[in-house]
């Protein structure tokens, strides 16, 4: 099935990298969010990233423009009608992603594929809301999208080959290298990352290393591009917290109990790079040092 036009649910970071990775694919794609604000947000970053690639030379002036008319937004599920693909990329919650894929059922084509673009969440279960379990797809990006080289896509129990096939296609036409997963919580990247982002948070907690140590021992002593608590601050830790939690309840090993401390920074709302504070501080998306919250000695007078 040719795939010419995808519409993006969730205008986030993921959202909005997968809309740019999409349009600069040659698709056109319909961004949706229910907040209006992200819709404009997440489109000016998208114009201010593609006008970086300009003032590179890895992108024409006028190449930026036939993007940018391929690109619209819209607050509405019903601008899905004439959809060929639909990837939702809203927040890690079951409920949530599945009253997504209900409303979608009622506008879109037959023939349109739903994918989501869920790090833990069961395919199968988002497949069972819908009259169409068969085209129900993973495809779960990594960040940055447009930067990150992988596609991992991931079949419920019963996704259709076809459906597959015309996930590849789409993938191969956004430039990504693909791997299978089987459908069984944080399929294969997550599964070995998202515990070790965990782990580090617990090695904070226990006053083993600094939040810099943590982070330069992974950056230097395993080559790894970032350090796993800005890391973890890259995702949000709300999003690290709600994986944690379905690994916890779905694969039901305590190894996977979210991080005391990981609770603790959700519960008040230090939520990483997106609200300004995390592990480390921020101004204008670049850390400005660690979050002082958690250097400070305490001590009664
Ligand atoms: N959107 C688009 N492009 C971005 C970007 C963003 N949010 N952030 C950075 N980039 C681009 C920059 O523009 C730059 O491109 P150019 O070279 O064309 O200018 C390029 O990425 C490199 O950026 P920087 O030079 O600023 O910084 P860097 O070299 O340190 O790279 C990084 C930044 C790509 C984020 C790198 O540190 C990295 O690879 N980190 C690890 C990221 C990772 O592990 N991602 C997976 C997270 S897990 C996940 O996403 C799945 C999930 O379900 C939770």
């Amino acid at each position: 099935m040719a795939i010419e036009k995808i519409f993006v649910v969730g205008a986030g970071l993921m959202g909005s990298g997968i809309a740019q990775n999409a349009i600069t694919s040659g698709y056109t794609v319909v961004l949706n969010d229910q907040r209006q604000e992200a819709l404009e947000r997440a489109k000016l970053g998208i114009a201010g990233r593609l006008q970086h690639m300009v003032d590179k030379g890895t992108l024409t002036e006028e190449q930026k423009e036939e993007c940018l008319n391929r690109l619209s937004i819209d607050p509405r599920i019903a601008g899905a009608k004439d959809a060929d693909l639909v990837v939702e990329a809203i927040y890690e919650n079951l409920n949530a992603k599945q009253a997504v894929f209900e409303e979608l059922e009622k506008y879109c084509k037959p023939s349109c594929i739903f994918a989501s673009n869920t790090s833990s969440i069961s395919l199968t279960a988002l497949g069972a809301v819908t009259k169409r379990p068969e085209r129900v797809v993973g495809m779960h990006f990594f960040s940055p999208v447009p930067v990150m080289r992988l596609l991992e896509v991931v079949y419920g129990l019963r996704t259709a080959q076809n459906v597959l096939e015309d996930i590849q296609e789409v993938g191969k036409k956004m430039g990504k290298t693909m791997i299978l997963a089987k459908d069984k919580p944080g399929f294969i990247v997550n599964r070995a990352l998202i515990p070790m982002l965990n782990e580090a948070v617990e090695i904070l907690d226990e006053g083993i290393g600094t939040v810099e140590d943590v982070d330069t021992a992974m950056r230097l002593g395993c080559n790894h591009p970032m350090g796993p608590l800005a890391l973890a601050d890259m995702i949000g830790l709300d999003i690290l917290f709600q994986i944690m939690q379905v690994f916890y309840e779905d694969l039901g090993d305590t190894k996977y109990r979210p991080a005391h401390l990981l609770r603790k920074m959700v519960t008040a709302r230090y939520y990483g790079r997106k609200t300004g504070a995390g592990f480390y501080l921020y101004e204008n998306g670049k850390a400005i040092g660690v979050n002082p919250v958690l250097t400070r000695d305490h001590a009664l007078a």
